[in-house]
């Protein structure tokens, strides 16, 4: 049995880069018998970034439609959220205690996250990494399926269980994040130097998956596309590999098969055809997301926090003890 712990903050509605590059792989894993998975959403992470109450308090809900849509079933996988399992905090504090400032310094997403905003550099947002080590330390998880910006983070988790273990004795899994190849960094629409994100200034960086298929469809014929007319891929068309990459995770066409498809056409229909498909998943998605009830989604919330609770509270127990706490 291999354990499987990820999670996704309810900052925003989730856009195609959390779903290619991450969710997509949970469903895949979670497909598997011989994987026993757990999906959080990271509400305490959220904070880091002043939310509105009244919009967390949704988005946390939407966030768990979210992963039912795209095919997680609660009915396999314990779907929880973080601040209903207070363990995550207290082992948080734990690792806090071996966690080096110098280590918390290097990480990537503090350093661009803190230059972004400056005037609310927070002691959570440099604890973030740590929170997240005690998230997957918590359930002895094996693996981790995140997308490339989260490689860091994982790493940092690996360390500090390793760390304890040295201190204190055999007490925690040693981690490894799971990071495929493609999708793993979805780039921007307006920008391929830069990846999809939901904090973007501008809403053309990225495909929401809320959004409806015309406005999508607009955000894809805007996209930013490389010199050439050619369909085409290759080191020197960032725009292009980009499109290509979504295009092929969608439909389960190769990267070959679509310029093949699409040779001698140009870019306007290259684009066409994406935004067919990405319309495609749209609408299948929020179908199935509107399907969902508050109240349903709450029983599946409830349910799977008692199921986390249960683990960690066994593992906070052993931590207790090897650190001489009562
Ligand atoms: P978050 O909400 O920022 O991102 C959620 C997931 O989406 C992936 N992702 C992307 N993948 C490919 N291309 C992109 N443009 C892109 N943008 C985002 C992220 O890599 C991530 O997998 N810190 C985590 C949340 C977390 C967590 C955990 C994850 C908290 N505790 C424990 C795993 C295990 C995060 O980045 O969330």
């Amino acid at each position: 049995m291999s354990r499987i712990f990820s999670g996704v903050q309810p900052t925003n509605n989730l856009h195609l880069g959390n779903y290619l590059g991450a969710i997509k792989n949970w469903v895949e894993l979670a497909a598997q018998p011989k994987n026993d998975c757990i999906f959080c959403v990271v509400d305490l992470h959220a904070l880091t970034v002043y939310q509105e109450p009244e919009i967390l308090r949704a988005n946390i809900l939407a966030v768990a439609k979210t992963y039912l849509a795209l095919g997680i079933d609660p009915a396999k996988s314990t779907i929880f959220a973080q601040s209903q399992v207070k363990e995550h905090v207290q082992l948080g504090w734990v690792l806090n205690t071996i966690a080096k400032m110098g280590e918390l310094e290097r990480m990537t997403q503090f350093k661009d996250k803190s230059a972004q905003n400056k005037n609310n550099i927070n002691l959570g947002l440099f604890a973030y990494p740590v929170l997240m080590a005690a998230d997957i330390l918590l359930y002895d998880t094996n693996l981790v399926p995140v997308g490339e910006d989260q490689k860091q983070h994982v790493e940092l988790a690996r360390d500090l269980a390793l760390r304890f273990n040295k201190l204190y004795g055999e007490t925690f899994v040693v981690p490894e994040s799971v990071i495929k190849k493609d999708g793993a960094r979805v780039m921007g629409l307006d920008d391929p130097s830069k990846k999809m994100s939901k904090s973007a200034v501008s809403a053309n960086n990225y495909i929401s998956l809320m959004d409806t298929p015309a406005v999508a469809r607009k955000k894809i014929m805007k996209a930013v596309t490389d010199s050439g007319a050619e369909v085409k891929g290759g080191a020197d068309k960032p725009a292009l590999n980009n499109l290509l990459g979504i295009y092929s995770l969608l439909s389960g066409a190769s990267v070959k098969d679509l310029e093949k498809q699409y040779a001698g056409k140009g870019y306007g229909d290259f684009k066409t055809g994406l935004a067919d498909e990405v319309e495609k998943f749209l609408v299948n998605f929020q179908n199935k997301f509107n399907a969902i009830s508050d109240k349903g989604i709450e029983k599946v919330l409830t349910e799977g926090a008692g199921k986390a609770r249960q683990l960690a509270v066994a593992k906070i127990n052993l931590v207790k003890n090897k650190i001489g706490i009562l």
